[in-house]
């Protein structure tokens, strides 16, 4: 049912933990599966990513979304990071099963969150990025039904 690199990211998570001090902090949730997701982010003056972690509490799928974002945002631009959508996520992880593909967008979501908060926080302008959603499973509704 999972890709190989689901289950080894399920079970060796990448960058999992948080940041003192982050310059972003973005928490995601699905109000219908329950699962929360944070996102922290650093990022220097030049506008790159240096580092990032995360804190899930859900599903395995989840958590190996949340890792392989992270993997995929980490030394990138900010810019480079908001082309990381969910469907980046799931081909990174070669797919993802249909009832699991929400579980993706909690991560691109959760990323968004961070980067609306550094924007935030810097009182600065992110072109292309949009005021991101808290509960994502509104989302889902819309795209099942
Ligand atoms: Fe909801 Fe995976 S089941 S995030």
């Amino acid at each position: 049912m999972y890709s190989e690199k689901v289950m080894d990211h399920f079970k060796n998570p990448r960058n999992m933990g948080e940041i003192e001090g982050a310059s972003g902090v973005g928490t995601v949730g699905n109000a219908k599966c329950g699962d929360i997701m944070r996102i922290f982010l650093d990022i220097d003056e030049a506008g790159i990513i240096r580092d990032v972690k995360f804190k899930t509490f859900g599903c395995g799928a989840a958590v190996a979304t949340s890792s392989m974002a992270t993997e995929l945002v980490k030394g990138k631009t900010i810019q480079e990071a908001l082309e990381v959508t969910n469907q980046a996520v799931m081909e990174a992880l070669d797919g993802l099963p249909p009832v699991k593909v929400h579980c993706s967008l909690l991560a691109e979501e959760a990323i968004h969150a961070a980067l609306w908060d550094y924007a935030e926080k810097n009182r600065i302008h992110i072109e292309g990025l949009e005021k991101p959603k808290t509960d994502i499973s509104e989302e889902e509704e819309e795209e099942d039904y």
